[in-house]
């Protein structure tokens, strides 16, 4: 694995917000000012803002708070393990399943190769959001898996509500909104069966206060800074209050399924009531949503009436 100890102390000694020259940069680590502006260069394609200004130094756009797993792991009873540069959070734990307890969690402040259904990318820039992972062995194997990604989002979305933010909805399956925007995402995966138990990755990257100034994605999004107009965001209590809410909601999953979660969810569905689209390869259904099921499906009002829809390759489009 590439070491990136230079690039993490500068950005340590930037996290303040103040100018610092390259000279100074460069006597604290020990490296020359042409050095401190190559590796300048790669902090900035971890997608950070950072100005130079001549005669004073570096400085970055926004100022931010690191991670720090000693203050994440004394909070919660999950093994927690922060890797601040990562290619995904999800695949990490899929790679490991065979060794790692169930309940670990993976944090990063950048993944290289963030991604979401189907292969698509997640936008994934360094220290301004947040990215992370839960491996969860599933004994009542794969086919509980459908409902457990509906519990996982309506329980963030109930964890936000807690901290006093309204507005956040559910996108069936597994998408937070806010004002017909895309927050937050989650992600479960598995990684085969053991015996009759499942080993599933439930990730979920959440945008907290970043600028898409490259305006690489390609749909509405929104920002937890945008929502409650300000980008004063603990990033380090909002990680141990998700990493609590996941263990609690998954625990309570295990014994209850998806007992009285129907109405729940549906009080949160950022879609009922209005016309929908669902796309299913090259064929595409359009009707009026009507919530879930018991089974996690959607309910799609047709011309031929009610009908239920479940899958994993179905996508949600608004249709108005
Ligand atoms: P589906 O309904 O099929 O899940 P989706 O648009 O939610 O569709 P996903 O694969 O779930 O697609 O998520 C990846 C998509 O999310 C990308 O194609 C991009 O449009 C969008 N995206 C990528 N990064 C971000 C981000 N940081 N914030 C918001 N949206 C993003
Ligand atoms: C989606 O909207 O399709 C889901 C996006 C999930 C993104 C998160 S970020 C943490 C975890 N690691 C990944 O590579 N993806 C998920």
């Amino acid at each position: 694995m590439k070491d990136h100890s230079v690039k993490l102390s500068l950005l340590n000694t930037l996290s303040d917000g103040v100018f610092h020259s390259g000279e100074s940069l460069g006597q604290q680590l020990g490296i020359t000012r042409a050095a401190i502006s190559k590796h300048i260069q790669g902090i900035q394609e971890w997608g950070v803002d950072i100005f130079r200004v001549q005669g004073k130094g570096y400085q970055l756009a926004q100022p931010f708070i690191m991670l720090s797993h000693d203050l994440i792991q004394s909070q919660v009873s999950n093994p927690v393990e922060l890797h601040p540069i990562i290619d995904s959070t999800n695949q990490f734990l899929l790679d490991r399943t065979e060794t790692l307890a169930s309940g670990t969690v993976c944090v990063a402040e950048y993944q290289s190769q963030g991604r979401g259904r189907r292969g698509r990318q997640w936008v994934s820039p360094f220290g301004t959001n947040l990215y992370f992972s839960i491996f969860w062995r599933l004994e009542a194997g794969m086919a509980a898996a459908m409902g457990l990604s509906l519990v996982v989002g309506v329980a963030i979305a109930e964890a936000i509500e807690s901290l006093g933010i309204e507005g956040v909805k559910l996108k069936w399956p597994n998408d937070l909104y806010h004002n017909d925007k895309k927050l937050a995402g989650i992600l479960v995966e598995m990684s085969g069966q053991a015996g009759g138990a499942a080993n599933l990755v439930i990730g979920m990257g959440m945008n907290l206060a970043m600028q898409d100034k490259k305006g690489t994605i390609d749909q509405p999004w929104t920002s937890l800074a945008e929502v409650i107009g300000n980008d004063q965001l603990d990033r380090n209590q909002l990680v141990v209050s998700f990493i609590k809410t996941l263990d609690k909601a998954l625990k309570n999953y295990e014994v209850h399924g998806m007992q009285d979660f129907v109405t729940r969810w549906n009080r949160l569905d950022n879609f009922l009531d209005r016309p929908i689209r669902l796309i299913m390869g090259n064929n595409e259904v359009t009707g009026i949503e009507r919530g879930i099921d018991s089974h996690g499906g959607v309910l799609l009002e047709t011309n031929e009436g009610l009908k239920s829809f479940i899958g994993g390759e179905i996508s949600l489009r608004r249709n108005d």
